[in-house]
């Protein structure tokens, strides 16, 4: 079997991404698949159905986690796995995690149809939870499995309105019977959009990141006074609503200051009780802080922490501020790094090395075996948003290197 000469099936690729988005398509072209929603059901009922259909070996495990497994000729050794996530953000777009699920359903799709025997297993996985939208924090089904996280935490997550995640993962039927957790592997590749402008603005067609940013993520508690809005004096106001928004201020301005490739952001703010005539008594916000150097993240949020405190006391107001989760920074495998780089260039596709900004489940697979993302470029750097695209043909370019990784991991032979 010549193995340089597969490529995926890019109309194929794309027909299975189009058909993917129209679960939980929004009328701006975007899609809204929250994890464990209805929409988020049947996706997953989708991929199995794609999955079955390959006579692949299907496997869901009681964190949700769908694997399809594709035996090799010999079943005593670590697999080889590919895989993203189905869940989107409530106003997501149509590549975010479906393009890593799509791309490794082609590459199972070409190995079957192509009549591939490889030595080790291959699996596919699509990880629940990822987008951190519904259920909070982020890439829950991939942490659990790795065992960066307790699976009865986890279940016990709550949405905003109350139901847990494990409530959620009964009612669309997604709680599979193996027990959620890791076991090792030869390699983990994910195929993901770069969500940011870097490969367009250099013109490239692959990215290969050389790791994660560490991703600090911590909740804000700021408890004023509430009162009538008209008969109350300005002076004298404890005014909660007003110390945050200084609070979101010093954070937006701590990046210029911090140094290094730090960002900072406030994406959640809550006010109570949210009415025009009435002085805003709690605020609830999120402050995301993300960085190559983590020490630098640590430092900054101290500095943060103490100038909300000088904020609150300046407005009378109290402050409550602590960490609600974290992701260490994560460095990727510089073997399956160069892998990734030779087979884009063999396959004429130019690179470029990069680091992640997003976070992704791989940053916890990174904690079992040796791991790697191929990127391809995000049209106008938009991600996270409806606007989110990426050409089709991009998609297929990521696609064929990743099939190549697979094909070299997996020890290929002729049959
Ligand atoms: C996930 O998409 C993240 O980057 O937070
Ligand atoms: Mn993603
Ligand atoms: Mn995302």
């Amino acid at each position: 079997m010549d193995r340089d000469g597969l490529r995926v099936n890019a109309r194929r690729l794309q027909r299975s991404l189009e058909s993917l988005a129209r679960i939980g398509a929004t009328a701006d072209g975007g899609v809204d698949r929250l994890a464990l929603t209805d929409a988020d059901r049947q996706a997953r009922d989708a991929l199995v159905a794609w999955l079955d259909r390959l006579g692949l070996r299907i496997t869901i495990d009681d964190m949700g986690n769908i694997f399809g497994l594709r035996a090799g000729r010999d079943e005593g050794v670590r697999p080889v796995m590919m895989g993203s996530h189905l869940d989107s953000q409530s106003r997501g777009g149509r590549f975010d995690g479906a393009l890593g699920v799509m791309g490794a359903l082609e590459v199972m799709r070409v190995l079957e149809e192509s009549r591939v025997v490889t030595e080790r297993p291959v699996i596919l996985a699509a990880w629940t939870a990822e987008e951190g939208s519904r259920f909070t924090p982020s890439k829950l089904g991939s942490a659990v499995w790795a065992g960066d996280l307790d699976k009865e935490w986890v279940w016990g997550r709550p949405d905003r309105h109350g139901a847990t995640l494990l409530e959620e993962l009964e009612r669309i039927g997604y709680k599979g019977v193996s027990p959620c957790a890791r076991w090792p592997f030869q390699a983990y590749y994910e195929l993901h959009i770069e969500q940011g402008p870097l490969l367009e603005a250099a013109g490239r067609a692959i990215g290969v990141p050389a790791g994660i940013v560490s991703l600090h993520v911590y909740d804000v508690h700021v408890s004023g006074e509430a009162n009538q809005v008209g008969p109350t004096p300005m002076e004298g106001r404890r005014d909660a609503l007003v110390a945050a928004a200084e609070m979101v201020l010093a954070v937006r301005a701590l990046p210029s200051t911090a140094g290094g490739d730090m960002v900072a952001t406030v994406g959640m703010l809550e006010v109570a009780p949210n009415c025009y005539n009435v002085i805003p008594e709690d605020v609830h916000f999120t402050v995301d802080l993300r960085g190559w150097d983590e020490a630098l993240v640590e430092r900054s949020w101290e500095r943060l922490a103490g100038e909300f405190r000088g904020v609150a006391a300046r407005h009378g107001c109290r402050l409550h501020a602590e960490e609600s989760s974290r992701t260490g920074r994560t460095e990727f495998d510089p073997g399956l790094m160069r892998r990734i780089t030779d087979h884009a260039e063999a396959l004429g596709l130019s690179t470029m090395s990069l680091v992640s900004g997003a976070g992704h489940d791989t940053a916890h697979l990174a904690g079992v075996g040796p791991t790697a993302m191929i990127f391809v470029p995000s049209i106008g750097g938009r991600s996270h948003t409806p606007a989110e695209e990426t050409g089709w043909a991009d998609c297929a370019a990521g696609a064929d290197v990743l099939l190549r990784c697979i094909l070299e991991a997996s020890g290929t032979s002729g049959d």
